[in-house]
């Protein structure tokens, strides 16, 4: 089968991305799995529960498996230090394999551990969630939060495999899924019009019309990050409603409604856009377009206002701020945006407010 291809730096051959229905039974041609001296399979709890037959049928039952419990709050050092804590007491060494199985957090975690222990042995990214199929898999980023920050320690490291199988999307919750088709809508608005029109002329559910709209997306986001590995640049485009996003989810982490990911960059992607339109750029009719999107898909577009001053000071706080500015992404068009934006105060308070309730 033909992967899409990422070149990543440090990394002689390039990423092969393979993507399809039960593509996940082909690891073991896919990748020389008997190459590596161990291997560690991560999974989450999800998953877990759901897969756990197939995947010892197709890897095999003599691999040991660490079962992550699912949730962002534990998306931390101490989950982190847990993996180490495994690879090191089964005597892992640098020629060993993890195997990520799992949703943006197993995949974003279990790589930052693999990039890290004895300071970096190779891994293989499995998402199972169409949002970490679209995103979080995908472009060698890795980490975990710390101290209410959303991601702020990580590596860059890429894969040896990233292997999008689509079947395991049938064991997700509507919801779950919804919010995967957020980092799609987020690719299509900043870099294709078309592919943005088809999706709100019909939205892809059935298998092969998800296998299609995937590597669409796939094709975007390996294209940018191919041309700028580290976010010098280029890729700060795919940090589009991430800002707002990323405080938005942080501070709901706690309550009693924690957002999803995608479901808090749908409420950041419609305050980032409501503010490139409060500055004269962004057309109101396209504005209108991605709202109708957003709520076809069935994703969230309004949070508490009582959140309101936390998500502010949180903004503040964003991985991407320099000396303490916040730096916005900025769509002047579908499929066309401009980074390192500074915006006024009263444009972004405007911005947070259309999405308050
Ligand atoms: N999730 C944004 C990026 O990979 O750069």
């Amino acid at each position: 089968m033909n992967p899409i291809k990422l070149s990543f730096p440090g990394k002689k051959v390039d990423v092969p991305i393979y993507i399809g229905e039960n593509v996940f039974d082909k690891i073991q041609s896919l990748v020389h799995l008997k190459d590596y001296s161990s291997i560690l399979i991560m999974v989450d709890e999800n998953v877990a529960h759901h897969w756990s037959d197939r995947i010892n049928k197709i890897i095999g039952d003599d691999m040991p498996i660490l079962i992550i419990a699912s949730g962002e709050k534990n998306k931390s050092l101490a989950t982190v230090e847990k993996i180490w804590m495994v690879l090191s007491q089964k005597q892992f060494d640098r020629k060993s394999l993890i195997i990520n199985i799992g949703g943006g957090m197993v995949c974003d975690m279990g790589a930052f551990a693999a990039s890290t222990y004895m300071r970096g042995v190779d891994f293989i990214q499995v998402p199972t969630t169409l949002l970490a199929q679209a995103d979080a898999a995908i472009g060698g980023k890795t980490g975990f939060n710390l101290n209410g920050l959303k991601n702020i320690i990580g590596t860059f490291s890429a894969p040896v495999a990233i292997i999008s199988d689509t079947s395991f999307l049938s064991s997700l919750p509507t919801r779950e899924l919804n919010s995967g088709f957020a980092e799609i809508i987020k690719h299509a608005l900043i870099a294709n019009e078309e592919l943005f029109n088809g999706l709100l002329k019909k939205l892809p559910r059935s298998p092969k019309e998800i296998d299609k709209m995937l590597s669409l997306s796939t094709h975007i986001k390996c294209g940018i990050v191919k041309n700028d590995p580290y976010e010098k640049k280029e890729r700060k485009k795919l940090n589009f409603g991430h800002t707002v996003g990323h405080a938005v989810e942080m501070v709901c982490q706690n309550s009693i409604t924690p957002l999803l990911h995608g479901e808090a960059i749908a409420i950041g992607m419609i305050a980032e856009a409501k503010m490139s339109v409060l500055s004269g750029h962004f057309p109101k009719k396209k504005f209108k377009k991605l709202e109708a999107l957003i709520s076809k898909v069935g994703l969230p577009v309004t949070v508490n206002s009582k959140y309101k001053k936390a998500i502010a000071e949180k903004i503040l706080l964003d991985k991407k701020n320099v000396k303490q500015q916040v730096k916005w992404v900025f769509l002047e068009d579908i499929g066309n945006v401009k980074v390192d934006v500074h915006l006024p105060a009263s444009i972004v308070d405007k911005g947070l407010n259309y999405i308050l309730k």
